[in-house]
């Protein structure tokens, strides 16, 4: 049994547990003890002190210090962090090993962003009276940090929040996806390994509940989260003056114009769809084709689709994995038949057997079925004629949702003209939306979020200016 780990100790007994299974056989992975309320004020507590005792008074040198030192230990043990995400959620092991990777380049990062917060001069004497004064902005932390975190890279979007609050000097309470709570455990343990002291890193393990107290906890100073619209939503709403980040869900659009690189984007665009069962924010959702190319790209791509391996994640050979659960399997499946069933055309994959659904490419489709609409978060995508340019940046911009999107052409004019006119926190130009650098600005517009990650980004959002003016004697 493994548990909470507040103020450095292990929790490993509770009235209330939860077993982890391998959502492709069922495999129990895990017994986890669920934190009881006093467990979760014993958290926020720590974390408020050690706020106040500690983390205040660290220098910058040793917090990057101890993000380095956990980067060095995690590179030692990628493969069994590989493994785990593996089981726990199910991702096949080559992309597991990839999200390590990513991870360890998040510490590293968050390790140099340490030891370059600084501040700012203000101009005083801008302003009548302002001569012989002195205007300094210094970025100080915030406090207790919640970072409620998501299934689908539960090692990497964890550290996306982990590694910025504590380069920053905040403390943090980090509740875990219920079904990937093992990595976020051997995460917990490896910061303490790397020295970080008791009481800086809380996890929390538990299910919805445990946010939404966390969210309206009186000593809570930020939310950052990672999920869904709805989730998002309510946390926005509750969350009074506490500052939120919210990075939630998308459609996200791809856009192949005729003079783009056909073969480059069917090749890119199977894995920018499928990788990890599209259960990726910004997975490819919608794929518009420009008319003179889109028979020639649609026989290419449903080619490519049919070639993949599904199976076993734990097979080198595992292209796609299983779902999370049977539940959100069957939700998708339904999706399909609903589309289906209103005049949609499946043109690859469809069938479901248990958590397994097979790689799905749609066909004339109309914008409001949920499959273009809605968040899919599955291996279905949908492939769209479009005419012109400003056919296809009103279809792509007609979505509540506004995260990243990916553009295919070779006019460097129609790349920019387009790129600035989609509603998106970013664009990318042939390259697809799927595709993420944990250091860019990464967050969306409209319902798809609040504020940005991106390590950089994270650090600034985890801090507040402070003001400091001096009257200089005469
Ligand atoms: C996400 O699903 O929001 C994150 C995607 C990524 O980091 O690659």
């Amino acid at each position: 049994m493994i548990g909470s780990i507040i103020n450095g100790n292990v929790i490993n007994t509770s009235s209330n547990s939860l077993t982890v299974r391998n959502p492709y056989n069922d495999d129990v992975v895990a017994e986890i003890a669920l934190a009881a309320n006093n467990e979760l004020e014993q958290a926020v507590n720590g974390a408020f002190d050690t706020f106040h005792n500690t983390m205040k008074e660290m220098p910058a040198h040793t917090r990057s210090d101890i993000l380095r030192k956990t980067a060095d230990l995690m590179e030692e043990r990628a493969e069994e962090f590989a493994e785990t995400i593996m089981k726990e959620a199910g991702k096949p092991i080559f992309f597991s090993r990839g999200e390590v990777q990513r991870s360890i380049q998040v510490l590293r990062f968050a390790s140099e962003e340490a030891k370059h917060i600084s501040g700012e001069v203000v101009p005083m004497d801008a302003a009548i009276d302002g001569d012989g004064r002195l205007g300094l902005v210094k970025h100080v932390p915030l406090g207790v940090i919640a970072a409620i975190t998501p299934f689908n890279f539960p090692l990497n979007l964890s550290l996306h929040k982990i590694a910025p609050a504590i380069a920053a000097g905040n403390t943090v309470i980090f509740k875990p996806a219920e079904n990937t709570p093992v990595s976020a455990y051997k995460l917990t343990k490896l910061f303490h390994e790397a020295g970080l002291p008791d009481g800086v890193l809380n996890l929390l393990m538990g299910e919805g509940e445990i946010g939404e107290k966390l969210v309206t906890h009186d000593k809570v100073h930020k939310i950052s989260f990672t999920g869904s619209l709805p989730v998002g939503r309510s946390i926005k709403e509750s969350a009074g003056f506490k500052d939120v980040t919210l990075e939630l869900g998308s459609n996200s659009p791809n856009i192949i114009f005729d003079d783009g690189d056909i073969d480059e984007a069917v090749t890119k665009l199977v894995k920018g769809a499928f990788a990890f069962s599209g259960q990726v924010c910004i997975s490819a959702q919608r794929i518009y084709v420009q008319k003179p190319v889109y028979d020639n790209f649609l026989k290419e791509y449903i080619k490519a689709t049919e070639e993949l391996t599904i199976g076993n994640p734990a097979s080198e050979e595992t292209d796609i994995g299983p779902m999370i659960s049977e539940e959100e399997a069957e939700r998708a499946k339904k999706w399909i038949d609903d589309a289906a069933e209103n005049g949609a055309i499946v043109a690859a994959g469809g069938q479901r057997n248990g958590t397994m659904l097979q790689p799905t490419i749609m066909t004339d489709v109309k914008s409001n079925m949920k499959i273009i609409a809605e968040e899919v978060f599955a291996p279905i995508v949908s492939v769209i004629p479009f005419d012109t340019e400003d056919d296809v940046v009103s279809y792509a911009n007609d979505s509540i949702y506004g995260l990243q999107a990916g553009v295919f052409t070779n006019n460097i004019d129609r790349a920019f003209r387009v790129a600035d006119k989609l509603e998106m926190g970013g664009v990318w130009i042939n390259e697809i939306s799927t595709y993420r650098q944990d250091n860019h600005p990464y967050g969306g517009v409209k319902q798809s979020g609040v504020g940005k990650e991106g390590v950089k980004y994270a650090v600034e959002g985890m801090t507040e200016r402070k003001f400091i003016g001096l009257k200089l004697k005469e």
